[in-house]
């Protein structure tokens, strides 16, 4: 099978930055547990008004320059998101709307593993299509679903988006997609959540909106899954791969909690310096965190032609996917 490529990455965060000392003065805790505990400092919120499909849109926009062509290009509009404008019409459709194209498009929940998920049914489509030009988008507005009165989970979240162009055909410079592995289990799925207006939590007319409309989660039970699994599928996507850890020249792991990220890559044995950290200014950006530090990381000069990157994600559900890109 021929192997894909990201021809176009590209990003976007909203303007309004959010320190630890903004959060100091919204609950009881401090700037010091929220470093120590997740190597957060700043993460970036919306404006009033502002929603998820704007955010998808720059991001979009800074893919297509990155891969020099217009939006008429493309042919498939994927989102990964948990927080989309509504829930009829998709982002995705929205999204499309305001580049001026009509072409199928479609919303992907996997939460945090969501990019990863919507790149793999882009691999599918590219294969059903050889001429297919698929936007792949990870975009959330996670402060509309944050409980701000939760000191445990407000601090964690940003917005933002994260996108890549991917088509069949290969171009300098424009890494290949050399596999992806998806992996799910329900089993756990009640330890991190965000359940109402859903109709297993529907809203009621005139109701209040409690917190079950909000991000829940028990932090240290996700911190121990999201470490194990992130881990095993990163050896497990490698030895399919016939590759060793050597082989890779940067880990970009989900952007959850620098600890998370560490004992990632202490498991892995992955030095410092060859895994991407952006969690400090982003915060944990969900499904739109790997396309972030993606580009973030190219941006950054820290991906050199000819690179093997090794991405890993971890979510809700529970949701755990790995890719291994070849610049
Ligand atoms: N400021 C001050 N104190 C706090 C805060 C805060 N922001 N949040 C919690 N605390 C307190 C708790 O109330 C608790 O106090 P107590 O001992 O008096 O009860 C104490 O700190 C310790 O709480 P823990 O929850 O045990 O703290 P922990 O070291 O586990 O850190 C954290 C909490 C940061 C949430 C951690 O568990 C974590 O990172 N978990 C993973 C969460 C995550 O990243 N999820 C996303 C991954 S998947 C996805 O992206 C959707």
């Amino acid at each position: 099978m021929q192997r894909p490529s990201l021809w176009g990455l590209g990003f976007h965060t909203p303007a309004r930055c959010i320190t630890n000392a903004d959060f100091e003065r919204l609950v009881d805790t401090s700037d010091e547990w929220i470093v120590t505990r997740t190597g957060i400092r700043t993460r970036y919120h919306v404006a009033p008004g502002e929603t998820c499909s704007q955010l998808a849109v720059q991001a979009a926009r800074n893919a297509l320059a990155d891969a020099g062509l217009l939006p008429q290009a493309i042919t498939h509009v994927l989102i990964a998101t948990f927080s989309g404008d509504y829930p009829i019409p998709s982002t995705s459709c929205l999204v499309a709307r305001e580049l001026g194209i009509c072409v199928p498009a479609m919303d992907i929940a996997a939460a945090c593993s969501g990019f990863l998920y919507a790149l793999e049914v882009g691999r599918g489509l590219v294969a059903l299509h050889p001429d297919a030009v698929v936007l792949v988008i990870g975009s959330e507005v996670c402060s509309s679903r944050i409980n701000f009165n939760d000191r445990s989970t407000c601090v964690l979240f940003g917005d933002g988006a994260g996108a890549a162009i991917l088509q069949a055909k290969p171009r300098a410079g424009a890494p290949l997609v050399h596999d992806i592995l998806l992996h799910a289990d329900g089993t756990a799925a009640d330890l991190l959540t965000v359940r109402g207006g859903g109709s297993g939590c529907p809203p009621i007319l005139g109701g209040t909106i409690g917190p079950e409309y909000f991000v829940e989660m028990n932090g240290r039970e996700v911190f121990k899954y999201a470490v194990r699994l992130m881990t095993d599928v990163c050896q497990e996507i490698l030895a399919r791969n016939g590759l060793s850890v050597a082989d890779v020249d940067l880990l970009i792991p989900h952007q959850a909690n620098v600890r998370i990220i560490e004992a990632v890559a202490r498991k892995l044995e992955v030095p410092e310096e060859r895994c991407f950290v952006d969690v400090d200014r982003f915060g944990n950006t969900s499904a739109a965190s790997v396309p972030i530090a993606l580009a973030d990381a190219r941006a950054q000069g820290r991906i050199r032609p000819g690179d093997t990157v090794l991405l890993a994600s971890f979510g809700g559900g529970f949701t755990w996917a790995a890719a291994l890109l070849q610049f």
